[in-house]
Formats: structure tokens, sequence, C-alpha cells
């Protein structure tokens, strides 16, 4: 059913003039009589926000040294650290052990088994003769070691390894002399190190001539022979982190949109450490909690160096991505993750309209119900005017101003949330339609499987923001309850985030 705006269905809120309505009279599109006073809700409409600050990010990747390999005394086959993050909007965070944990589950993905041809060599080593100097790799995202037995230079095991590391792409095979532990304490009685990492490296990235101390001096100090690296050929997809959906990518350019929200350094290459930076940002003011992240690989003159997370309260797409770098910084592999609105059309934007203004008791995607004796105390607008963003609202409290009855809105399917998860549910409402004395009154409730889970009690207030965090059940119902004309509670951008 479609009420275009008459007189009798939409007195009570139409007579609560703003200066826009009272501008569309004048053009006619509303044939009614303006009275009442205005209400401002000036300044509590999203600004869209800053754009992404690449230049800081390009200016902190220049610095940052994320590189790295084995260490002289570290002991091989430790368990993958979890993910760190290294700098936050700017700052380092010092963080030398993992910082985070992944939810659980997220990790495991389905692997194919992976043999020796998956992989092809990057570069080759020196050669074990008597003079041959080689260095191993220090690069980003590494991620453990191993000792293969150095009867032959054992490329095989190496790579066997390496697949059996959730996240290796790339292995450095050398041998280390004169290191102490290698030949006196490790059990493996070898010198062939395995270094895996969760990036492909390089030659020029062979850095690590040795030099070290580990006998008791005047002994000789440590050198490296043979360093070879191999790569795998086809990159694994990252998968798609539990809350999100996969928008873009891999591409050459980063976001450049509005609704930024800052950025991290990871240490490696990781969409679902990204994800728990955007599910723990503190919200915008303006545009609440993170629903979009952009991942992507710097790399600073041919050499990866760290891996970008920035954050946005505004989802996007790739055609925002359009910052391929600065200076000798280069954007790689950026993919790009929309946060899920378990709620379907939670901004009601689906309102049909082929007008300026239309109202619906209930549409496609929302129920309103009024309580009995009530008439359209709950109704769903098509109007920009009234929307905090886009064209669509809801509106608590009789449209036509026939009764002071709380009317009820509820999505028209129950929402499809992971039964024992915690959602956060973000909305915005205002009450301010009419004046500060009719507003008074004004409550809404949030209702999750037919508990209240918070009380809204703003009286006269522009478009403000509200949160509650619950658990979910799986075909969780929500609801929205309030209104008493002539205190109207408008609802919009109503979100369910996954936490
Ligand atoms: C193999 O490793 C052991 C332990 O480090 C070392 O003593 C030995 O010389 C190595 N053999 C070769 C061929 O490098």
């Amino acid at each position: 059913m479609v009420y275009l705006p008459r007189l009798s269905v939409i007195v009570g809120l139409v007579s609560l003039t703003s200066a826009a309505i009272v501008a569309r009279q004048k053009e006619g599109d509303i044939s009614l009589s303006a009275h009442g006073e205005h209400s401002s809700v000036e300044g509590s409409r999203p600004d869209p926000g800053r754009t992404t600050d690449s230049e800081l990010i390009a200016e902190v990747a220049e610095t940052i040294d994320q590189k790295s390999g084995p260490g002289v005394d570290e002991v091989p086959n430790q368990p993958v650290p979890d993910t760190i993050v290294t700098v936050v909007d700017g700052e380092a965070t010092g963080e030398k052990s993992a910082r985070q944990s992944r939810p659980a589950g997220d990790r495991a993905r389905a692997r194919r088994p992976r043999a020796v041809e998956d992989y092809t060599q990057v570069f080759a080593g020196t050669g074990t003769g008597a003079s041959d100097r080689d260095a191993s790799v220090q690069g980003t995202a590494y991620l453990t070691f191993t000792l293969v037995s150095n009867s032959t230079y054992n490329i095989e095991a190496c790579l066997d390894f390496c697949s059996s590391v959730s996240g290796c792409v790339f292995a450095n095979l050398y041998y280390e002399f004169n290191n102490y532990g290698l030949d006196f304490e490790a059990s493996e009685q070898s010198n062939l190190k395995c270094a895996v990492y969760g990036e492909v490296h390089t030659a020029v990235e062979k850095t690590n001539f040795g030099g070290q101390q580990s006998y008791p001096a005047p002994a000789p100090l440590i050198y490296i022979q043979h360093s070879g690296g191999w790569g795998i050929n086809e990159f694994v997809d990252p998968g798609v982190p539990s809350g999100y959906e996969y928008v873009f990518g891999p591409i050459n350019g980063a976001t450049s949109a509005p609704g930024y929200m800052g950025f991290v350094f990871l240490d490696r290459y990781d969409v679902h450490a990204c994800a728990v930076e955007c599910n723990q940002r503190a919200p915008d003011a303006v545009g609440g909690y993170c629903q979009f992240f952009n991942i992507w690989t710097a790399v600073v003159s041919g050499v990866p160096t760290t891996y970008t997370c920035s954050m946005y309260y505004t989802p996007t797409d790739a055609s925002t991505a359009t910052n391929t770098g600065q200076w000798n910084l280069q954007v790689t592999a950026s993919r790009g993750y929309r946060r899920k609105n378990f709620v379907i059309d939670g901004g009601f934007e689906g309102i049909p309209c082929s007008g300026t203004v239309c109202l619906y008791p209930s549409y496609a995607n929302w129920i309103g119900t009024s309580p009995p004796g009530g008439t359209d105390d709950a109704t769903f607008w098509y109007f920009a005017e009234w929307a905090r963003r886009g064209h669509g609202s809801a509106s608590l409290g009789s449209a036509p101003g026939f009764d002071a009855l709380p009317g009820t809105i509820t999505p028209r399917h129950p929402l499809a949330t992971i039964a024992g998860k915690q959602y956060r549910i973000e909305f915005w409402q205002h009450s301010s339609h009419n004046s500060p004395e009719s507003q008074a009154p004004s409550w809404v409730d949030v209702i999750w499987n037919g508990v209240v889970v918070l009380q809204v009690r703003p009286g006269y207030s522009p478009w403000s923001r509200y949160t509650v965090v619950v658990t979910a059940s799986g075909n969780d119902i929500l609801a929205f309850q309030g209104g008493q004309f002539p205190a109207y509670t408008f609802l919009d951008d109503i979100s369910a985030w996954q936490l």
C-alpha cells in the first residue's frame, strides 16, 4: 500500500513543519497547510569525513623495519606467532610478540596439499666451495624456520616444511657455518636452515651475511653459503573474515575514499587480523563503527616493506582504489572487505517511490505494526529531508496524529546471525521533529528476541547514535518500539555488526 501524501494521512507528521516541507509545499509537492515549529537537526547528518592520509602511510612505510629472519640462537620449529600490529595511526607500537588472537575458526581453510612442483625457484645460492660466501634473506612476514638434514641440499624437505606451515609462500634454504648451537646443541645435527615466510622475497633481500660471533672468540664468525629461495606458483586466496564480505582485489590501488578512520601496519598480510582491527577500532563520532577495510602490501623500492590495514566507516568499492603509491612506494595486493550488516536494509533505502515523498506502514524489508486501536504508529518514509542519509527513515508515533500509542518496526526476515556470536546493534535516532515540549516524552526501546535490551529516553534530540551488544541465538528477531504522538521517534541506519 502506498500513501502518496494526502492530508488525511500525514497531518500528524507533516503538520510539524520543517523548513524543507514548507519549501516543498511552495513547490506544490505537498498540498498541506503548514503550522507548528521548525525543528533543526542541522549538523547531525554525516559529513563525508576525512579521506585516506596516503602521505602519512607512505612516510611511515618508508621508515618502518619489519624485516627479519631466523636469529642465530633461535630455536627451530616454533609455532608461527599471531600477527603483530607494528604501527597504529603512524605511531610504532613496539610490539614484538602477539598482541591479539584471531577469532577461532577463521584460520581453518581447506587447503590443497602442496607438492615440490607447486614452487618455483626465485634465486639460487652461491654453491658450497671453500670461498663461497652468501647471505640469507632478511624480509617481511618471517614465520618460523626448521633444520633439514644437511646430508644433501635438501630442497624437498624444506618445501614440504613450507607446505605444512599456514601462510607460508616462500622458503629460504641456506647453510650457516660457525654456529655453535647448530653444531653442538641442536638435536637435528644440521646447519642447513630452512626459513619460511608469508611473502615472496627476491635476491636483493639477501642481506644477512652472518658475521656474528657464536663460538667463543677468537673462533671464526658465522658465515652463510648457498642461500636459495623458492616461492609458490599460485597464491592462495586469503579468505574472507567472518562477518565480512569480499569487495575487490587483488589490485594495485589502495582506497582513497572518505569516511577514513585511520590505519595500522601489520607484520604480515593477514585479512583476519585486519578485520579484528576494524572490529575493535573506536567508533567515529560522526560515522560510527568501522564498516570497511582495505589491506595492501607496501613495496618500497621494489622490496615488500609493510602491510597496511586502513579502516572506514563508509563502505566503498574498487572505484575509489585509486592510490597506486607515492615516491618509491608501490601499492600491491590491495583487497577490500565490507563488514556485513546483519540487518537487511537498515538504512531503509529499499523503500520504493517514484516521487519525492512516499510512506508505507510496511514494505518488502520491514514490517510496521500498531497496537490495537492505533493508526499508523510505525511508518516508513521515503523522503530525503527526513532521512539521516539517503532517502529512507522510519518513524514511530501515529503518522496522522490520531493516537498516542507506540509503534513497532521489525525486519521482515529474522537476522541470519551465527548462534553464540555477539553482535553490536548500532542505530541513529532523532526526536526533534516537533517542539522540545512536545518531544519531551520521546522514547524507543530496542527489543532482541522479545527482550528489551536498551531503553532510549532522549527527550528532544537531533540525530544521535546508540549501540547495544547482544548475543545471537540464530534467526534473531530485532524490533524497535516507541513513539507517542506528538513525540515522534525517527530511526535510520540500523546495523548489527558481528564482533
Ligand atoms: C652438517 O651440520 C653439522 C651441524 O651443524 C655440521 O657439523 C656439519 O659440518 C654439516 N655438514 C655440512 C656438509 O655442512
